[in-house]
C-alpha cells in the first residue's frame, strides 16, 4: 500500500463519520506543502466547526512555533529546520466530543542546480554519440523534467514520474545522436525544470551549451604511387589526396621524417609536393591528413638510387672478321645494386641484362661492320628509362675476297666491242683490284674496245691494308679472220662473170640488130611488093596510106 493511501483512507473514514454525528470539516492549508530542505513552512489547520470550545492542534515531528490565530477554529503553526525529505502532518480537531483528523504529506526540496552536460567531442559525420546530461541531487526527483536540445529543436524529455524518491537524486539523461553535417556549429542544451505545482515553486535551468564541431572523413587519403624510384637528385611531384573532408584538410606530407613544401589545390582535397633526395636508400614518404580530430595517413617507399652514365670499353673498334673482340661495360663505384646492363651491337644482343661489371666477348663478322656498340643501363624496377653509354662504331675489316660469282674465271668477248673485265673483290678496306697479262693490264670495270690480242689468262689481284687475294680469268675473244686466197679468186670468178657475162652481151646484142635489119629489109620489100600490087588494083579505091 502506498503511504499517501492512509491519509486519503482516514479522511474517508472520518468524512463519513462526520456526516453520520455532526457536520464539520477539518482543512490544512496550504494543501499542498513543499518546503525547501532546512527551511521553515507556516501551515493552518482550520475546522469548520461552530463550538468555541472546539480544540486541535497539528502533530508533525518537526519542531513547532505556535503562532497567533487570526480567528476561531484555527491553530497556526511554523514549522522550522525541516530536514525530512517527506514527512506527514496531522491537523486534528475535536468538535462536540467528536475528533477528525487529516493529513498531508510535507515534500522538502533542494532548489534546482544547473544542469551539466557532458562535453560532447569532435564528432565524424554519420559518428553516433551519447549525449550525457547530469542533474545533480534533485529532490523530488519525480517532479523533475530534463529536456535535450540540438538548437531549437528538442531532442529528447525525460520525466520522472514514476520515481517515488524523496531524498535527493544524481540524475543522468542520455540520448543517442548521429552527426550530421548540417549539426555544424549547432548548440546543444540541456534544460532542467523541478515544477512543484500547485505550489508556486518553479526552478528552471540549462546547462552551457555545447557547440557541436563535425567533421567528415571516411577514407584513408591516397598517395599517387607507392613505389617512387627516383634518381638521386631528381624531382618529382607526388600527390596526396582525399575524397571527402569536412571541414578543410590538413595536409602534411613529409619525406624521411622531413616535412616537405606543400601546394594544395583551390578544393582543397589535393596536396602535392615535389620529392628528391641526395642519397641513395629507401626512405618513407608519408602523407598525414588531419580532419578535426582525425588523422589518417598513407605511406609510400621512395627508393633512391644513383644512376650514373654506364662506360662501355672494347678491345678493338676496328677488328678483323672472324677475331675475337672483347669488352667491359661497368657503372662507376657508389650505383645502385639494382641496376642492370646489356650490350648491344646493332640488333644483336651481345650481353644479355646482368649487374656491373658486364664483361663480353664475341667473334666479330661481316654483318657487325658500321654497327655501334651501345651498353645501357637499366633500374630493375620501376618504369625509369634506360641510360646509353657513349655508342662505339664498329667498323671490322676483312681480307680481300674473291669468287665465282664477283670475278668469273672465264670471260667471252667479240673483237671490237666495248667490253669490262669482271672482277669484283670484297673486304674491308674496300680492296683495289688490278688484273694483268703479259704486262698490259686492265681494270676491272672501266670500258674498253676488246681486241684479239686480250685473249689469254689475266691474273687479278685484289689488295687492302690486310692483304691480297689472287685470281685467274681466261678471256676468250671471238673474230672472224679473212682469206686472202678466197678473196682473189672471189675477185677472179667475179671478173671472169663480167668478162662472160659482157661477151654473152655482145653476141646477144649483134644478133637482135641482124634481126632488126633483115626485118625492116623485109619489111621494105614487102611493101615494095605491095605498093606495086597496088598500082595494079588502083581502081579497088584504096587510098595510099590507109594501112595501120
Ligand atoms: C536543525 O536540525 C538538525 C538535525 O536535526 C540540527 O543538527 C540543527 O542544529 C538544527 N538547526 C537549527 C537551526 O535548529
Ligand atoms: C510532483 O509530481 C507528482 C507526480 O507527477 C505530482 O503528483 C505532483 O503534483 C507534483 N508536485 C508536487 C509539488 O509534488
Ligand atoms: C525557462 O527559462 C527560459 C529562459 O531562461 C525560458 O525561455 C523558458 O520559457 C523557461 N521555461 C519554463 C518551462 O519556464
Ligand atoms: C612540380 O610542380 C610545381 C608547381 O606546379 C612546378 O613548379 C614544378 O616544376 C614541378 N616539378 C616537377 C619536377 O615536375
Ligand atoms: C675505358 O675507357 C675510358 C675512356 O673511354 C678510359 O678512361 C678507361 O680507362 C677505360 N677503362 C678500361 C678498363 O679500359
Ligand atoms: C666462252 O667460249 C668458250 C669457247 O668458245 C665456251 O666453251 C664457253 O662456254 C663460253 N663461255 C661463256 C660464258 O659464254
Amino acid at each position: 500500500m502506498r503511504p499517501a493511501a492512509l491519509p486519503l483512507l482516514l479522511c474517508a473514514v472520518t468524512v463519513l463519520a462526520g456526516r453520520l454525528h455532526a457536520s464539520f470539516e477539518v482543512f490544512i492549508e496550504p494543501p499542498v506543502l513543499v518546503v525547501e530542505h532546512g527551511g521553515a513552512v507556516r501551515l493552518k489547520c482550520r475546522t469548520t466547526c461552530q463550538d468555541p470550545s472546539a480544540t486541535g492542534d497539528v502533530e508533525t515531528s518537526f519542531f513547532k512555533h505556535r503562532l497567533e490565530a487570526s480567528g476561531q477554529g484555527e491553530t497556526v503553526v511554523e514549522l522550522r529546520n525541516i530536514t525530512e525529505w517527506s514527512s506527514n502532518i496531522l491537523c486534528f480537531y475535536s468538535c462536540n466530543k467528536q475528533r477528525k483528523t487529516v493529513s498531508a504529506t510535507l515534500i522538502a526540496y533542494r532548489p534546482l542546480e544547473q544542469a551539466v552536460l557532458e562535453p560532447v567531442p569532435q564528432l565524424a559525420v554519420g559518428e553516433s554519440h551519447e549525449l550525457v546530461c547530469r542533474v545533480p541531487r534533485v529532490a523530488p526527483v519525480r517532479n523533475l523534467t530534463v529536456i535535450l536540445r540540438r538548437g531549437a529543436t528538442t531532442l529528447h524529455t525525460a520525466t520522472f514520474e514514476l520515481r517515488a524518491e524523496n531524498k535527493p537524486q544524481d540524475v543522468e539523461v542520455t540520448h543517442v545522436v548521429t552527426a550530421r553535417r548540417e549539426d555544424q556549429g549547432q548548440s546543444i542544451t540541456c534544460q532542467a525544470l523541478l515544477d512543484l505545482r500547485p505550489s508556486n515553486v518553479h526552478f528552471n535551468t540549462t546547462s552551457s551549451p555545447q557547440v557541436l564541431d563535425v567533421y567528415d572523413f571516411p577514407e584513408d587519403p591516397k598517395l599517387e604511387m607507392s613505389e617512387i624510384y627516383l634518381e638521386t637528385d631528381e624531382k618529382i611531384n607526388i600527390s596526396c589526396s582525399v575524397r571527402q573532408a569536412f571541414p578543410a584538410a590538413l595536409f602534411e606530407l613529409s619525406l624521411a621524417g622531413h616535412p616537405l613544401p606543400l601546394h594544395v589545390t583551390e578544393d582543397g582535397l589535393r596536396a602535392v609536393a615535389e620529392v628528391s633526395h641526395a642519397q641513395q636508400g629507401k626512405f618513407g614518404l608519408v602523407c598525414s591528413v588531419r580532419v578535426g580530430p582525425k588523422e589518417r595517413q598513407k605511406q609510400a617507399s621512395v627508393h633512391v638510387y644513383s644512376f650514373p652514365q654506364p662506360q662501355l670499353n672494347v678491345s678493338t673498334s676496328v677488328p678483323m672478321e672472324g677475331t675475337e673482340v672483347t669488352g667491359r661495360c661497368v657503372l662507376p663505384p657508389g650505383h645502385s645494386p639494382d641496376l642492370q646492363l646489356q650490350v648491344t651491337a646493332g640488333p644483336r644482343v651481345l650481353a644479355a641484362w646482368g649487374p656491373s661489371p658486364l664483361v663480353f666477348a664475341w667473334t666479330a663478322s661481316e654483318e657487325d661492320d658500321d654497327t655501334k656498340l651501345v651498353c645501357e643501363a637499366r633500374m630493375r624496377a620501376g618504369n625509369k628509362p634506360t641510360k646509353r653509354s657513349t655508342p662505339v662504331g664498329l667498323s671490322v675489316t676483312a681480307l680481300p675476297r674473291m669468287d665465282d660469282r664477283s670475278c668469273p674465271p672465264s670471260q667471252n668477248w667479240t673483237e671490237g666491242e666495248e667490253v669490262t673485265l669482271r672482277c669484283q673483290a670484297r673486304g674491308n678496306p674496300r680492296p683495289h683490284v688490278a688484273c694483268d697479262k703479259d704486262g698490259t693490264s686492265i681494270t676491272p670495270g672501266l670500258r674498253h674496245v676488246a681486241t684479239r690480242a686480250h685473249s689469254g689468262t689475266f691474273r687479278c689481284r685484289a689488295s687492302n691494308a690486310l692483304g691480297t687475294a689472287e685470281r685467274s680469268i681466261t678471256v676468250w675473244v671471238q673474230y672472224h679472220d679473212v682469206d686472202v686466197v678466197l678473196i682473189v679468186v672471189l675477185v677472179l670468178v667475179a671478173l671472169g662473170a663480167l668478162v662472160i657475162a659482157g661477151v654473152v652481151y655482145g653476141i646477144y646484142y649483134r644478133k637482135k640488130k641482124m634481126r632488126e635489119y633483115q626485118l625492116q629489109k623485109q619489111q621494105r620489100r614487102m611493101e615494095m611488093e605491095r605498093l606495086r600490087s597496088e598500082e595494079t588494083v588502083g581502081i579497088n579505091g584504096s587510098a595510099p596510106g590507109s594501112q595501120p
